[in-house]
């Protein structure tokens, strides 16, 4: 079969993998090619265990794998064929050096940028798709332009706007496509050259065009303002849990005002996930180096109200169970950061996880998707740390439970059976407010919700 054109992504992470499998599975006529610097990665994607999990990715894979979407580790003859080059590879923060703990370590980017350089034999359109700080578009542009064979790259900026768990749906009816170019002709030509691929199945008027600068901004300021809603509303929970307010009525009342939306306004014991909390010091950092400290500090706060949260959610733990947890068994249910998928990067259990062992608890974790990553975080821990798939074995015998991710499967528990199975008095922490917590005080369970008053036996 010939194709129209030969698409590669460099970078088969949960962006690249997933992005890549859309465009193939509604774009027949593209050859879509994945490529990796981590061989077992690529392994897992040609097999019938996905590296990662996430709901209808591997229908569309399957569906799609060595019919027009392929993965390899061959990323020189990826670069050769290519006509347009995603770029998805990590972005993390920098740990060393100077901005170490704030700055985007761009490493894994400028190593690509060099190596599309190097491979390439024909003019190629790239495609920032990983979340780069702004105007790396640019630094991108002049290291391409070092060739001497007079090789034309035009840059794009398309930021994803997926969120896990929920990623095949956000790539098939995404609220917005964005895509950043150079008004050059050139870089309208490519800019449209990109229009076209999410022609095939986004509507029009949500593929939107903007420069580069703007587009690399908006990315990260999405971020920011998401989590800064999380933020904001986490940071009323303890004012609640004081003023006997309830931060689910609080919640639903100003949800209801059009101009706020009802979205993102679900209390927890704070947000996680890889992106959020490098993002906003990308943006801070950035910040800073432009000499804006008070926009700066503006945002860092928003993490700040984070660290806070996750803190204040073992203390309450610590105060609750007659401040001390030492030889105390404590079930984790759930250690994603969300649910629906089986991620744990910057999960808020890492830090919950490691604050209770740290108070000598004994932990046993309990999750659908996350085991697996929940022991590679926890590896070398200084303590007793056990895991189970089923959460009634995980809370047999017990002090208390804590529930860190929002799995659906734990509404439906029989909590009197699980009260039973455990020492009293029992505790449960309900880190997201999922649970009927009237009946599992009724039970006889002593309930701590976020951002209501506790239901307690003394
Ligand atoms: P990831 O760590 O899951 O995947 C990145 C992949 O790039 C890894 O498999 C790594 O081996 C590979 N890689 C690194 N250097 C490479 C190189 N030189 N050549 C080939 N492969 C290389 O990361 P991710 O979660 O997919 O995120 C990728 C980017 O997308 C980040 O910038 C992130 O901020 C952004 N993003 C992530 C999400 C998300 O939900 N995870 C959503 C939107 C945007
Ligand atoms: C987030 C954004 O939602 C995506 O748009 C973005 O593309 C992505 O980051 C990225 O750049 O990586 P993601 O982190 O996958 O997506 O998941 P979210 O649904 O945003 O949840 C993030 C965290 O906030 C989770 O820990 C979640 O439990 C928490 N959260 C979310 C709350 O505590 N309350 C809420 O109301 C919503």
């Amino acid at each position: 079969m010939t194709f129209k054109k030969n698409i590669l992504c460099i970078g088969g992470g949960y962006v690249g993998g997933s992005t890549m499998a859309m465009i193939a599975h509604k774009c027949p006529h593209y050859k879509v090619t994945v490529v990796d610097i981590n061989p077992t990665r690529i392994a897992e994607w040609n097999s019938n265990n996905l590296p990662i999990y996430e709901p209808g990715l591997d229908k569309i894979v399957i569906s799609t794998r060595g019919k027009n979407l392929f993965f390899t580790t061959d990323i020189e003859r990826g670069i050769k064929e290519a006509e347009i080059i995603f770029v998805s590879v990590n972005t993390p923060v920098k740990t060393f050096g100077a901005g170490a703990g704030m700055a985007a370590d761009l490493q894994y980017w400028e190593k690509t940028a060099r190596q599309i350089l190097e491979c390439s034999e024909s003019s190629k359109i790239i495609v920032e798709k990983s979340t780069f700080p702004v105007r790396t578009a640019f630094a991108m542009e002049r290291i391409l332009s070092l060739n001497e064979n007079n090789i034309h790259f035009d840059v794009l900026s398309n930021p994803e706007f997926l969120a896990e768990g929920t990623a095949i749906k956000d790539l098939e009816y995404p609220d917005r496509v964005l895509i950043g170019s150079r008004e050059t002709p050139s870089g309208v030509k490519a800019r449209n050259e990109l229009i076209e691929i999410y022609a095939n199945w986004v509507p029009k008027d949500r593929i939107i065009t903007s420069n580069i600068w703007s587009s690399e901004l908006s990315k990260l300021v999405a971020n920011a303002f998401l989590a800064q809603r999380i933020s904001s509303i986490n940071s009323f929970t303890a004012f609640c849990e004081k003023s006997e307010a309830d931060i689910n009525e609080v919640a639903r009342a100003i949800g209801m005002d059009s101009r706020l939306g009802d979205k993102f306004l679900n209390p927890s014991i704070g947000w996680g996930g890889s992106c959020f909390k490098k993002d906003i010091f990308n943006l801070v950092y950035l910040c800073r180096h432009y000499g804006l400290d008070e926009v700066a500090n503006y945002w860092e706060a928003v993490v700040n109200i984070n660290e806070y949260q996750k803190e204040r959610f073992v203390r309450t733990m610590l105060s609750a169970m007659f401040n001390t947890l030492a030889g105390k068994k404590i079930c984790l249910f759930g250690f994603a950061f969300k649910a629906n998928t089986g991620d744990t990067r910057e999960s808020p259990a890492i830090f919950i996880a490691t604050k209770l062992i740290d108070e000598r608890a004994e932990l046993v974790i309990t999750d659908p998707k996350a085991l697996n990553n929940a022991r590679i975080d926890l590896n070398g821990i200084n303590g007793t740390v056990s895991y189970s798939e089923d959460p009634y074995e995980a809370a047999d015998g017990c002090d208390a439970i804590a529930v860190v991710t929002e799995w659906e499967v734990y509404k439906d528990l029989d909590f009197k059976k699980i009260f039973q199975s455990m020492v009293k008095p029992a505790f449960i922490f309900d880190g997201r407010n999922i649970l009927n917590h009237k009946q599992l005080f009724d039970i006889g369970f002593n309930v701590f919700p976020i951002g209501k008053p506790a239901l307690t036996h003394f």
